[in-house]
């Protein structure tokens, strides 16, 4: 770690105030995201993976405040702290698009259906870069043709919806790696293809990461896909990261009884899944009223009563940059 971090978030607390109450998206997360790497995100639907990249992006919905934190984004000329922006302001403006990038789960979101691909690429590319829009024009093709679309010098002028979801996806892509951003933060990139273009789309993203050097925030619920491209995983539970490390620890020794449950429930190449997690009991928390002590307790199977309920388990660190936050390793 030490000069290789490009993104460091100390003690994150996203919270939504709404008329139910407030909701604690994201309730004290500290994480480092090394250059060049990738970054994995892991855990059930509502945990926080999005809030916390939009928080990074200081891209929060109405009602969505970062209360707490600071995410300092390291430049070879200094460092910032991205909470400390202007939400609306130049500055973060300036950094995202350029320097951190994002591709979200459904690219229909993110195109405007009314413009060509080729249009909103070259839109991203004049407003990052100093050329004219011829250039931009020919920059956007060969963007087109690195991500893998056929025929980029037709498929410039097509509509998002001229496009299948895999080739939409790719486009997404283009625009996002055209400023050469030092991160990329995808979200669920892969979740609303088939299969067979969810494993091509994620060859794609590990290729260009590996061309252009960048580090990669992956958000997924799906540990298969942390498995392929992961260095190292934060695992969410109700807006807390319950253990974290490098890819091979999370997987050959996983600590937190959350993260056995999510490497049990992988599906199993030729078998049917029901759920999305099937191995795991009980239903995810009301986010107004999460449990008290560890908020895994109500469905863990290791749970000890007096402990687990009453209060917060400390993190604890295993082994060099393994960390877990369960009492069953201390803190008792
Ligand atoms: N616009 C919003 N208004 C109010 N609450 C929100 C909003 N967006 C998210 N939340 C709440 O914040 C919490 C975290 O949501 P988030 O979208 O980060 O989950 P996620 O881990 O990305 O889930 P998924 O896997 O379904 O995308 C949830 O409890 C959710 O209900
Ligand atoms: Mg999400």
């Amino acid at each position: 770690m030490g000069d290789n971090v490009l993104l460091e978030v100390k003690n994150l607390r996203t919270y939504f105030f709404l008329d139910e109450g407030v909701v604690k998206a994201v309730d004290g997360v500290n994480f480092k995201i090394e250059k060049g790497k990738t970054f994995g995100v892991v855990g059930e639907s509502g945990c926080g993976k999005s809030i916390t990249a939009q928080s990074i992006l200081r891209i929060l919905p109405p009602r969505g405040e970062i209360v707490e934190g600071e995410i300092i984004f390291y430049r070879d000329d200094g460092s910032v702290d991205l909470v400390k922006l202007d939400p609306k302001g130049q500055e973060i403006r300036d950094i995202r698009g350029k320097e951190v990038a994002m591709v979200f789960q459904e690219p229909m979101t993110a195109l405007a259906p009314v413009y060509t691909i080729g249009d909103q690429i070259i839109e991203a590319i004049l407003l990052h870069q100093n050329v004219t829009k011829e250039q931009a024009r020919k920059i956007a093709i060969d963007l087109l043709g690195r991500v893998g679309i056929p025929k980029p010098e037709e498929r410039v002028d097509a509509y998002p919806f001229e496009l299948s979801g895999g080739m939409r996806q790719r486009a997404m892509i283009a625009m996002a790696i055209s400023s050469n951003p030092s991160l990329l933060i995808a979200d669920e990139p892969t979740t609303a293809l088939d299969v067979t273009i969810q494993a091509q789309i994620l060859d794609l993203i590990k290729n260009l990461q590996k061309e252009m050097g960048m580090a990669t925030m992956l958000i997924t619920h799906n540990m298969g896909v942390i498995a392929e491209m992961a260095d190292d995983v934060a695992v969410m539970y109700l807006g807390k990261i319950v253990e974290s490390g490098p890819v091979n620890e999370i997987f050959y020794n996983p600590k937190h009884p959350y993260t056995v449950a999510l490497l049990k429930s992988i599906p199993k190449v030729g078998k049917k899944v029901k759920g999305r997690l099937e191995s795991i009991e009980g239903m995810v928390p009301d986010p107004y009223n999460l449990p008290t002590g560890c908020r895994f307790h109500p469905r863990c199977p290791s749970y000890v009563e007096g402990t687990c309920d009453k209060a917060e388990p400390p993190e604890i660190e295993i082994t060099t940059g393994h960390k877990v936050s369960c009492f069953l390793y201390g803190g008792r």
